[in-house]
């Protein structure tokens, strides 16, 4: 019986289709289905584990797993090591081993938590954090393409200049 329980659990636990998640979280649901993940089979399950107690009680007892901020970049680097590898050797992957009591940009900071995020955002949510540039910065007006300026000198998740 308790074997019989169990693999119902495990069954349970696979079954994990958005759509089950949909009736509180629209939202987060809808996103989600905009994005390559979704369409790559993958489900909320994958990052927030099975959940059923959470979903069978209203919101009352928390979701099996949230990433906390420090945990975020091993969480997406079980699929995409090249890229954590490459944040943690940055200055915004060092701040959360320095012991600093800063906010950093984390893999969901640029990329959002669930829906693909526009490379038109990304500059205007680059200047949350970093309000003053170095002039070095402004070598290459802004205005020349502001979509992707930050990133047409900083690499992408090292932020390491290139030279041009
Ligand atoms: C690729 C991993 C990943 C998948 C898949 C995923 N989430 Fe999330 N989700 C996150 C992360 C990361 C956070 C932010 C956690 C934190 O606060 O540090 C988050 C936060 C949330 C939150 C709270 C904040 C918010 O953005 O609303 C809800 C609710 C949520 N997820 C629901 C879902 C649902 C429902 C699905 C399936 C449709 C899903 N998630 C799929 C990674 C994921
Ligand atoms: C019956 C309603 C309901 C269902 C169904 C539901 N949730 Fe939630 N969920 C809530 C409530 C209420 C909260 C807490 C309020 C908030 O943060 O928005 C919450 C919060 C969350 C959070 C954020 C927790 C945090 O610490 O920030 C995540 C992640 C989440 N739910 C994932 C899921 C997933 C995955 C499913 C599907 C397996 C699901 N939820 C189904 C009601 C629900
Ligand atoms: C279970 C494996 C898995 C996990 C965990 C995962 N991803 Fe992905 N991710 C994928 C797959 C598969 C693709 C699609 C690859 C493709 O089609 O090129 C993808 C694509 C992406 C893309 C590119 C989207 C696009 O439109 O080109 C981004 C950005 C991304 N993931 C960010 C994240 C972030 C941030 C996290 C953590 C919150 C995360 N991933 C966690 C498997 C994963
Ligand atoms: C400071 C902002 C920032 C942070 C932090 C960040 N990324 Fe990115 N990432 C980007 C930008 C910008 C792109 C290029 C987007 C595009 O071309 O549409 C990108 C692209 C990607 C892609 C698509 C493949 C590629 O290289 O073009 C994946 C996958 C990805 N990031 C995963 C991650 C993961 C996982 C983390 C955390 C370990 C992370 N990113 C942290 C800004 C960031
Ligand atoms: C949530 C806040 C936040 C956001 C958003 C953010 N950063 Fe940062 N950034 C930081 C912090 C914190 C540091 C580390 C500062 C330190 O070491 O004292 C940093 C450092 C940097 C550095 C310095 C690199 C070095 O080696 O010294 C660059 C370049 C940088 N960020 C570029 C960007 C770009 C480009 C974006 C947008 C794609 C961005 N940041 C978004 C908080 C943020
Ligand atoms: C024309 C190339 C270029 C562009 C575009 C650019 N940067 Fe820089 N950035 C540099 C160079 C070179 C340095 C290092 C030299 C220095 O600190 O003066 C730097 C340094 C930085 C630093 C470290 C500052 C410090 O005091 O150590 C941050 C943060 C930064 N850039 C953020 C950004 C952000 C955010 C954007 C987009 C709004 C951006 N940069 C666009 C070339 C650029």
């Amino acid at each position: 019986m308790a074997l019989i329980l169990l693999l119902f659990a495990a069954l349970a636990g696979f079954a994990q289709e958005p759509h089950r998640c949909a009736a509180c979280h629209e939202e987060s649901v809808a996103d989600f289905k905009s994005h390559k993940h979704a369409s790559s089979g993958m489900d909320c399950g994958i990052c927030h584990g099975p959940s059923e107690k959470h979903r069978t009680s209203v919101g009352n007892i928390p979701p099996d797993q949230v990433a906390a901020p420090a945990e975020v970049s091993k969480l997406c680097g079980n699929c995409h090591l090249a890229e954590k590898q490459q944040y943690e050797s940055s200055a915004h992957g060092r701040v959360y081993g320095s012991g600093k009591k800063v906010k950093t940009a984390n893999c969901n900071t640029c990329h959002g938590n669930h829906a693909v995020r526009p490379l038109a955002r990304q500059a205007a949510n680059c200047q949350r954090c970093h309000t003053a540039l170095p002039a070095s910065c402004k070598a290459t007006p802004l205005s020349v393409n502001p979509r992707v300026a930050c990133m047409s000198c900083h690499a992408r998740h090292t932020l390491a200049v290139s030279s041009r």
